[in-house]
């Protein structure tokens, strides 16, 4: 099952991100995530210890490894290079596992093709659509805020893409032009989860301005959020909280992503 995960900035993506990765690796799927933020913080989200992330580097920031792979140093802009590098050896060589979960740091992605023409662009949608094609038991993308990543292999091979929100109207906003989005290219496998949700009052906020998607889930507002941030843990083994509702999200989108294959 390929899950991706979008929303505005801050709302909480990469949080449900690690919940969602650990929540399937617990019930002994195999998880492969992927961190797709130009600044990585997917490894603190799970709670990766020090010594496996001294291992991780984004392969957006591998230039030697983008050289041999694509002819051409990135920065380069003109000239001759691959456009579809070999890349199906990169998930493995360039993880990291942890309890059931393997991480992998792409970096930023412009997978939209509004963006440059351009060796590290070429190497991370290639790596992308790769990634979209591959048989993992589980994946779990953890894109940037944004929608500019929509493209055709989203539509094709995304079993699930999530909108986290938070009962602001704002992020409903971004949720309603992911939505309009990702319709004129026909994902309709769109989901809504709520997140930092203080009360009954911003539960029924959210359920009643959600922009026509349904809502999975609604994680509450928990200080322990940050707390587990600055303790170096993970969200799902210090919030019961948030690991109970991300355990019923985890086991929903199971039922709901394959039941509409
Ligand atoms: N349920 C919650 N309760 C309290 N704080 C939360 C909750 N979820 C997330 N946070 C806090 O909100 C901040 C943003 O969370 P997170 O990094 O998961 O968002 P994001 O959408 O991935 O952000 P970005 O767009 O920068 O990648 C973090 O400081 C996190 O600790
Ligand atoms: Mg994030």
């Amino acid at each position: 099952m390929k899950i991706a995960i979008t929303g505005k900035g801050g709302v909480g993506k990469t949080t449900l991100a690690a919940l969602l990765a650990q929540a399937y690796a617990d019930m002994g799927r195999q998880v492969l995530a992927v961190d797709a933020d130009p600044s990585p913080c997917l490894a603190g989200a799970l709670g990766f210890p020090d010594l496996l992330r001294a291992d991780l580097r984004p392969i957006a920031e591998m230039d030697d490894l983008i050289y041999e792979r694509t002819g051409a140093r990135p920065g380069t802009v003109g000239g001759f290079f691959t456009i579809n590098p070999r890349v199906d050896d990169i998930p493995e060589r360039f993880s990291v596992s942890n309890r059931g979960v393997r991480l992998l740091e792409m970096g930023a992605v412009d997978i939209g093709g509004s963006g440059c023409i351009c060796p590290e662009s070429a190497m991370l949608k290639t790596l992308f659509t790769h990634l979209l094609f591959r048989k993992d038991d589980v994946l779990v993308l953890d894109m940037y805020a944004g929608v500019e990543h929509l493209g055709r292999a989203t539509v094709d091979f995304v079993d699930a893409m999530i909108v986290v929100v938070e009962p602001t109207r704002r992020s409903l906003g971004t949720a309603a032009q992911i939505k309009k989005l990702a319709e004129d290219i026909g994902l309709t496998r769109l989901w809504l989860v709520g997140n930092k949700v203080r009360d009954d009052e911003e539960a029924t906020f959210l359920q009643a301005e959600t922009p026509g998607l349904p809502v999975l889930g609604l994680l509450p507002a928990d200080l322990a959020v940050q707390e587990a941030d600055r303790l170096g843990i993970a969200v799902y083994d210090h919030v019961p909280a948030l690991n109970q509702e991300a355990q019923q999200i985890a086991n929903l989108l199971l039922e709901k992503a394959t039941s509409q294959q």
